[in-house]
C-alpha cells in the first residue's frame, strides 16, 4: 500500500484526488493547499483525508512514500526537488518544470535517490493514443511521414504561463511518442492579444530526422473547442478526434503512390481513396489509467512511460519553442 500526499487541490488536484482516493492500493493521506475554501471542500468531501496548508508537514511524515504535485507550475521544481530530496517517489503534473536546468536536476535527482519521477502527460495514457501507436509499429499505416494536432478552446485564460506551456506539452508529448524520436529543431509563432507577453495562440512545428515533422496549434482565443490529431504515413492516415463521444479514431485508407511505370504525368502519381475503417478501442479514464500506472511503477520498479527523462524532453522543446517565439520565428536547435 503506498501512502500518498497530494499537494495542490485546484481545478485538476480535485481529479487527482478522486481518483487517487479511489485506488484501493492507495492510502490517500494528506492534501495539502494554500486556499483554505480548497481544504475544505476536501474535508467535506474526504473526512478521512487530513489537509494542510503546509506542505512541508507530507514531506516530514515518514510514512508518506509517494508525494502529487497539482500545484502551479511555477512551483513544481521547488517542490518536486523538496520531496524527492525527502525520499518520496514524485508524480508532477505537467508542464514538468519552467526550465530545461531544473529539469535535468530533478532527474538525476530522482536516479540518485533511485526514486520514481513521472511527469503528467496525460494523453500517453489515453486508449487512443495507444491504439494509434500500435498501429504505427505494426506498420499499418506504412511510413509516418507527419503529423499535427489542435488544442483550441474560448476560456480558461491564464496569467503566469502562455497557452503553449499551458496546452502544448500535451501534444508534444504525443508527438514525441508517435514518432518515436526526438525533434532536431523547434519554431514557433504565436501572439498576445489579452494580456502583454502572454501568448494566446502559438503554432509551433518540430522538426525530426528522416525528414519527418510535426505541427502543434494551441489557443485559449478560439471559436472552436478542437482536440484532433491527424496522423499520415504512406499507406494510411490517422485522424484522433478526442471531442467525439464514441469512435474516435479514425483510419483513412487514403494515399497518393508513385507509379513504376507511367506514360504521361497524370499517370505519374495514383490517388488511392479507400474505406475508411473505425477500430474498437475499449475505453477508460486516461487519468485512472495514468495514476495507476505511477502506482505500478513503484511497486514494480517499472519505469514510467512519462518519466523524468521523457518530461526532459518535453521541457527542451517547449523552451526551444520559448526561445523561437521571441525570436520571431527562427528555429531553435535541439541539444
Ligand atoms: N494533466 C492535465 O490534463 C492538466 C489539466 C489542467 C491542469 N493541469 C496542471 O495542473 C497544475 C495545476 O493547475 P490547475 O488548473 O489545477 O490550477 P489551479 O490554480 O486551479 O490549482 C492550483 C492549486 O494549487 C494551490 N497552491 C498554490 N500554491 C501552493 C502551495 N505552496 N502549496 C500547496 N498548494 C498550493 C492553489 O491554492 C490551487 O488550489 C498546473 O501545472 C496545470 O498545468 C494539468
Amino acid at each position: 500500500m503506498q501512502v500518498v500526499g497530494i499537494i495542490g487541490s485546484g481545478y485538476w488536484g480535485k481529479n487527482l484526488v478522486r481518483t487517487f482516493n479511489a485506488l484501493n492500493t492507495v492510502n490517500l493521506k494528506y492534501v495539502a493547499d494554500v486556499s483554505a475554501d480548497s481544504l475544505e471542500l476536501i474535508s467535506r468531501n474526504y473526512p478521512d483525508i487530513q489537509t494542510t496548508e503546509e506542505y512541508r508537514a507530507i514531506l516530514d511524515d515518514d510514512d508518506v512514500t509517494a508525494v502529487v504535485i497539482g500545484a502551479p507550475a511555477v512551483l513544481h521544481y521547488e517542490i518536486a526537488r523538496e520531496a524527492i530530496n525527502a525520499g518520496k517517489h514524485v508524480f508532477v503534473e505537467k508542464p514538468f518544470t519552467l526550465d530545461v536546468g531544473h529539469a535535468r536536476e530533478l532527474v538525476a535527482l530522482a536516479d540518485e535517490k533511485n526514486l520514481k519521477l513521472m511527469v503528467g502527460h496525460l494523453l500517453l495514457y489515453h486508449p487512443c493514443i495507444t491504439a494509434i501507436k500500435e498501429q504505427i509499429q505494426k506498420g499499418e499505416i506504412g511510413d509516418l511521414y507527419y503529423l499535427y494536432s489542435q488544442r483550441l478552446n474560448l476560456g480558461k485564460v491564464r496569467k503566469d504561463e502562455n497557452a503553449l506551456l499551458s496546452f502544448a506539452p500535451h501534444d508534444i508529448s504525443v508527438a514525441l511518442h508517435l514518432m518515436g524520436n526526438s525533434p532536431v529543431s523547434v519554431s514557433a509563432c504565436g501572439k498576445c492579444y489579452l494580456q502583454k507577453d502572454i501568448e494566446d495562440v502559438v503554432f509551433l512545428t518540430m522538426n525530426f530526422p528522416d525528414n519527418k515533422i510535426a505541427h502543434v496549434h494551441v489557443s485559449w482565443l478560439d471559436p472552436h473547442k478542437i482536440r484532433r490529431t491527424t496522423v499520415v504515413g504512406s499507406q494510411k492516415m490517422i485522424v484522433f478526434d478526442d471531442m467525439e463521444p464514441r469512435e474516435k479514431i479514425r483510419v483513412y485508407d487514403k494515399g497518393i503512390e508513385k507509379a513504376t511505370e507511367y506514360g504521361s504525368y497524370g499517370e505519374f502519381l495514383s490517388l488511392r481513396d479507400g474505406n475508411i475503417f473505425i477500430p474498437a478501442v475499449k475505453m477508460a479514464e486516461p487519468l485512472m489509467i495514468e495514476c495507476k500506472h505511477f502506482i505500478d511503477c513503484i511497486e514494480n520498479d517499472r519505469v514510467p512511460v512519462s518519466d523524468g527523462r521523457n518530461g526532459l524532453i518535453v521541457t527542451q522543446v517547449l523552451d526551444a519553442g520559448q526561445k523561437s517565439l521571441k525570436s520571431g520565428g527562427n528555429p531553435i536547435m535541439i541539444d
